[in-house]
């Protein structure tokens, strides 16, 4: 009786899984299909060098954003151009920099409130940036930065980076940038 209910419960797991594997290719595909210069771009692959938070690198964190937008405008049934929020999370922020580490130019004592501008300024130097685009990058950090966004693309990658930069503080999300760390380290 006992093996019976492990083995459905082994089931169900296993069919949750399934699911949620299912629903990560469907957003990988969506992705690469609305975003695959900025994927290939040199750029774009240096932000792997780059800790965001907890273990897990700028490069992973910024997927990681677009697949949620993509899953809660899915959830909450929101009308929005994918296009512009798969290209506005996967840039939201291509600041370049390892905030954690101070240079000379820049302490990054500010990088909350600055980091903004500096990911739209580098994006608009490789891409043309729609509108919406620009307020997704200039408006992610609100309500640090005051003013709020102004499109509905913004308001989602924004609750989604929130969301994602939570669960990576938390290390409940779990990335590959230990393992960077130690390599550098030797
Ligand atoms: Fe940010
Ligand atoms: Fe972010």
């Amino acid at each position: 009786m006992e093996r019976r209910a492990l083995r459905k419960r082994t089931e169900r797991q296993a069919r949750r899984w399934q699911k949620k594997l299912e629903r990560f290719r469907r957003e990988e595909r969506q992705i690469r299909a609305e975003a695959s210069d900025i994927l290939e771009s040199h750029n774009f692959k240096r932000m792997k060098e780059y800790i965001q938070h907890g273990d897990v690198t700028v490069n992973a964190h910024v997927l990681s954003v677009a697949r949620c937008s993509i899953a809660l405008s899915e959830y909450l049934h929101i009308r929005c151009s994918r296009r512009e929020l798969i290209r506005g999370a996967l840039l939201h922020d291509y600041f370049l920099y390892d905030w954690h580490i101070p240079d000379e130019e820049n302490p990054h004592k500010l990088h909350g409130f600055y980091h903004p501008g500096t990911a739209l300024r580098n994006a608009s130097r490789e891409y043309r940036l729609t509108v919406r685009e620009a307020d997704i990058i200039r408006r992610h950090m609100w309500p640090l930065t005051v003013v709020p966004p102004g499109c509905r693309e913004a308001w989602i990658v924004t609750a989604a980076d929130k969301w994602c930069s939570l669960l990576e503080t938390l290390y409940i999300y779990r990335g590959h940038g230990r393992v960077l760390a130690r390599l550098k380290n030797y």
